[in-house]
Formats: C-alpha cells, sequence, structure tokens
C-alpha cells in the first residue's frame, strides 16, 4: 500500500501529531509513505495564467513541484491532507495547492485513478472552526474525484501539543484507531460524484471553449461508454 500525507504547515504541533498517530496506525513495514509539507515543497501561489486549464498541466511555471506530489498521490490508495484552523480556513500554503489542482477538477480533466480513493481530513482549532476546515478539504477531495473523504475535526483547546489535555489525547486516541480500521476498505465513488461526472460529461460533449479538456475526455472514452469507476 502507498499513502500520500500533505501537511498544510511545515511545523509539528497538533495537528502533525494526531496525523502521525493515524498514520502510525495504518501504515505496515511495507507501507510507502509520501510526505509533503507546505510551503517547502509548493511554495509558489497561483498566477492565474491558466495555462493548466487550457493548455495542459505541463505548461504551468509550477509544474515540477505539483506534479511531484500528483504523481505521489496517484500512487496512493490513502490521501491525508491537514492544517491547523487559521481564521476559520485551512492554512494559505494549503489553499495555495489546492487551487493548482483545479484543473484535475471534474469539470476539467479529472484523473481516473482518485475515484477508488479514501481521503482523511485532519484539521485542529484552539475553539472553533476545525469541522468547516475538514469540509473544506472534503469538498476539494470530492472535486477531484474521491467521495469518500473521513474527517477528523479535533478542538484542542490549546496552541501546542504539549498544552492538549491528557483526556483530550485518549479521545484522540480513539478517533485514530476507529478511522485507521474504516480507511483500510476501497469505497465505490458515491451516486452524487457518479452524477456530476455524468452531467459534466454532457457539458464537455458541448465544449467549445476549451479543446484541451474535450480532447482529454474523448481520449478516455468517457464522452462514449467508458467510465473512471469501472
Ligand atoms: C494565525 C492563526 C489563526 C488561528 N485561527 C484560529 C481560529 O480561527 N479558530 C480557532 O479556534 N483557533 C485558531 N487558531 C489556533 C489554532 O488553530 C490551534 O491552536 C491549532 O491547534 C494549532 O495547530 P498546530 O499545533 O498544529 O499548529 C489560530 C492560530 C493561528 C496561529
Amino acid at each position: 500500500m502507498e499513502i500520500t500525507i500533505i501537511h498544510g504547515q511545515m511545523h509539528k504541533g497538533s495537528t502533525y501529531h494526531i496525523t502521525e498517530l493515524l498514520k502510525n496506525k495504518i501504515i505496515t513495514q511495507e507501507t510507502v509513505v509520501h510526505e509533503f509539507y507546505l510551503p517547502k515543497d509548493m511554495p509558489h501561489p497561483c498566477n492565474g495564467c491558466f495555462q493548466c486549464i487550457k493548455k495542459g498541466e505541463q505548461y504551468c511555471p509550477h509544474y515540477e513541484k505539483v506534479n511531484k506530489i500528483v504523481q505521489a498521490m496517484e500512487k496512493s490508495e490513502v490521501i491525508l491532507i491537514d492544517s491547523p484552523t487559521y481564521c476559520f480556513s485551512m492554512t494559505g500554503q494549503l489553499k495555495t495547492v489546492f487551487d493548482h489542482f483545479g484543473f484535475m477538477w471534474l469539470t476539467h480533466r479529472p484523473n481516473a485513478s482518485m475515484f477508488h480513493k479514501n481521503g482523511i481530513a485532519i484539521s485542529t482549532a484552539a475553539g472553533a472552526g476545525a469541522k468547516k476546515v475538514t469540509r473544506t478539504i472534503k469538498e476539494q477531495f470530492f472535486w477531484m474525484g474521491l467521495s469518500k473523504c473521513y474527517q477528523i475535526p479535533i478542538t484542542v483547546g490549546a496552541s501546542s501539543w504539549d498544552e492538549v489535555s491528557r483526556k483530550k489525547k485518549n479521545k484522540i486516541e480513539k478517533i485514530t484507531d476507529h478511522i485507521a480500521k474504516k480507511v483500510q476498505k476501497k469505497k465505490e465513488p458515491s451516486l452524487r460524484l457518479k452524477f456530476l461526472f455524468l452531467l459534466f460529461r454532457l457539458t464537455q460533449k458541448g465544449n467549445e471553449w476549451n479543446a484541451t479538456d474535450k480532447n482529454y475526455w474523448q481520449e478516455k472514452g468517457w464522452l462514449e461508454k467508458e467510465r473512471p469507476w469501472k
């Protein structure tokens, strides 16, 4: 098994420690772990040049760094993304990476390998907002074709892992035990995902705006009988 972990931060605080706990419950000696830290592994904001969407992702000025992450995700059964809650949102550096995945959205050129993967979204907040962050990460996963995302939003009531109470840490142990068991099973794409795929298939059929997208759907056979989840 392979797993990709994208840390929406560089430091090793509460969010990182919860991810570590879960990771160690999921992996075995054979597991290949691809781990990325932001912004080190993808420091560039999107320029808005539209090259990825209109010409192809390889024309993105940040392609080399983005592609390293995409290749790791393609090979992985599980993709785990974490972020501390900053002002009720994910970190800016994580959003920057998601912007670079826009070309892979259902509306453009979804990556067929994503449709059977499990996603995990982890966020911690001192008081409020962690659920909003994991929900947003889940939404990003969905638009990339991952219909199953386990959310772990934790209100730690602390600004560092050392400050997190023993009671809270025991609860985190239980939650990570539970998710570690669930995530091992492959999931079928949801009906909502299939429905939206078919809807965008119709828009691609009539697409006169973006030949790169339309050709991609055509080459995959998705405008005919082929489907990415088969
Ligand atoms: C810039 C910044 C913004 C924050 N915004 C929020 C917030 O909106 N809601 C909240 O409850 N905590 C907020 N916090 C606190 C952190 O989310 C919380 O301490 C979190 O557990 C930190 O995770 P970490 O230890 O992985 O860095 C913020 C912290 C920082 C540094």
